[in-house]
């Protein structure tokens, strides 16, 4: 007998570029287009590795700087917030290249001018700071990201001769190369929300987990081993709980980063260290001691009764 596909069975070699809607250009187009450049992973390592000579190791002075970059004294990523300033700036001084064309005004040209270099200066933050972002996702999230920095540096580089060409007056040619440059930034900026909104890089991946309203026993407090990271079930919500001397301290067990196991992590001095990506958690506030995290573990207030350890989901920023 031969099998027949009806049209609202779902076929699971196809993929989401198969699925509706059914005619998504840019998606598909750049979906394609990314999958046909694995030389962009070479790319990648190479960029990744000098990265992380530069910012070392979890737990290293020289990982402050990362941490700083990536946003965890933020709470929050830095980069969508910072690249709001050259994004503004190009677009201004876009608009004002093109009201020059009109009267070739001075005044006009001089304030496009400021607004081009203003958006070049702040374009080499927003660089450093996607990088700290960047640098530990994988696979084809990390080939997207490293696209999307290049789309960006071309569109800096483009940026800059447009201004040198403006200070050496000729402002057509500069006028030309910086609508490209824009072009080009949009079309990173769509890159860039894929990472975000499609593959939930950048995002906290707790920010879903619920909970229930009341406590919920968990664990008999017999079974907890002094210092050992031990993973329980709070009504459908993973937390990993450690006993330090008499207190008890639970924290969602996903990692805020990547969804990360960190039950299966290491602890040391009050904090859970992710087993991916070396994010520190501190156990009995879930705040962020190091990136790449950079939203707080949701946490849960802990009693015990009965001999039964019980958990209570606490409202997560
Ligand atoms: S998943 Fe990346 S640090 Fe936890």
């Amino acid at each position: 007998m031969v099998a027949r596909t009806t049209s609202n069975e779902i076929n699971p070699t196809r993929s989401w570029m198969d699925t509706p809607p059914r005619f998504p250009l840019v998606r598909r187009l750049s979906g394609e287009m990314i999958a046909a450049m694995p030389w962009l992973d070479k790319v990648s390592q190479s960029v990744k590795g000098a990265t992380e000579k530069v910012f070392g190791q979890p737990r290293t002075p020289s990982y402050k700087v990362k941490d700083f970059l990536a946003g965890v004294w933020f709470g929050h990523p830095v980069h969508p917030a910072l690249v709001t300033i050259p994004l503004g700036a190009w677009t201004s001084a876009l608009i004002l290249n093109l009201a020059w064309l009109s009267d070739e005004d001075a005044g006009v040209a001089k304030s496009a001018d400021i607004l081009m270099w203003v958006g070049n200066a702040s374009a080499v933050g927003s660089a450093a700071t996607g990088i700290a972002n960047w640098v530990d996702t994988d696979g084809m999230e990390q080939r997207t990201g490293v696209l999307h920095a290049l789309l960006n540096g071309s569109s800096l580089v483009l940026n800059v001769t447009s201004g040198l060409l403006s200070l050496a007056g000729r402002r057509r040619s500069a006028l030309a190369l910086s609508s490209t440059a824009y072009a080009l930034t949009i079309y990173a900026g769509f890159i860039g929300g894929e990472l975000a909104y499609a593959n939930a890089i950048g995002v906290n991946r707790v920010a879903a987990e619920g909970g229930s309203d009341d406590y919920v026993a968990v664990i008999a407090e017999e079974e907890l081993t002094p210092g050992k990271l031990t993973r329980v079930d709070a009504a459908g919500i993973p937390a990993v709980l450690i006993k330090d001397g008499t207190k008890i301290c639970a924290i969602a067990a996903t990692c805020s980063h990547l969804s990360g196991p960190l039950d299966e992590g290491s602890y040391e001095d009050g904090v859970v260290y992710c087993p991916w990506h070396s994010s520190g958690f501190r156990m009995c506030d879930g705040s962020v001691v190091n990136s790449p995290a950079v939203y707080a573990q949701p946490t849960f207030a802990v009693r015990v009764r009965d001999g039964m350890v019980e958990l209570h989901r606490l409202e997560h920023a």
